[in-house]
């Protein structure tokens, strides 16, 4: 099973993760949980390159970045599970290139495509968005020190992105579930919980 969580900066991602590695550490259900940009060794450099604020890139040269971070982090960590059926979790992936590097950086989607089809990524199970109006995610994240590469951008970067994630969510609504960030930590948690425990009984 590969799942994957999707959200702009302060949606509660990370709050998210940690109450779900509990729940899944107290119930005994095994998953492995990873994130994008730098799970691996070679993604770790590549990270500190995107991340970076002192760095200008032109869009086609962080797309290349993200997927070569996406390249080894499928080879080393995702598909090596998968094959042998354990569950991953993954913090970004995919959908966050169509929303930061397509919309964001208004890369248009044919030529995203154009470099990701043939790289053939494995496609998540499920997909969990966390969404929250921008403003409120970026107070949420201003909270915490030092802003990096992506998060110094203007705000109507942030709502292009929050609009590409809803529409891929409308698109593909068989995969991508929304979850509304503005209700409580325990309320997306059960939520987030049920969608998961849902796909695993399909299984
Ligand atoms: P990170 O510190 O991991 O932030 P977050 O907690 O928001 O996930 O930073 C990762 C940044 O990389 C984040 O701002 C989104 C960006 N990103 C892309 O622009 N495209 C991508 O394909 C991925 C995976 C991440």
């Amino acid at each position: 099973m590969f799942i994957t969580l999707e959200g702009s900066e302060g949606a509660g991602k990370s709050t998210l993760i940690e109450s779900l590695k509990k729940y899944f550490l107290n119930n005994n259900i095994e998953f492995i949980f990873t994130k994008e940009p730098g799970a691996t060794e070679e993604g770790a450099e590549l990270r500190k390159l995107l991340l970076d604020k002192t760095i200008e890139l032109d869009p086609i040269s962080e797309t290349f970045l993200l997927l070569a971070d996406r390249i080894e982090h499928v080879k080393k960590i995702i598909n090596p599970a998968l094959e042998e059926n354990k569950n991953v979790l993954s913090d970004r992936y995919l959908d966050s290139t169509y929303a930061y590097q397509g919309a964001g950086r208004k890369i248009n989607k044919e030529e995203l495509d154009k470099l990701i089809k043939p790289l053939k990524f494995p496609v998540p199970d499920l997909t969990i968005y966390l969404d929250l109006p921008v403003e409120e995610g970026l107070n949420r994240a201003k909270g915490r020190d030092g802003l990096d590469r992506f998060e110094e951008e203007e705000i109507d970067f942030f709502e292009r992105i929050r609009n590409s994630y809803l529409k891929l969510a409308k698109k593909d609504s068989k995969r991508i579930v929304t979850i509304d960030s503005t209700k409580s930590e325990k309320e997306v948690f059960e939520l987030a919980k049920k969608y998961i425990e849902k796909k695993l009984n399909e299984s």
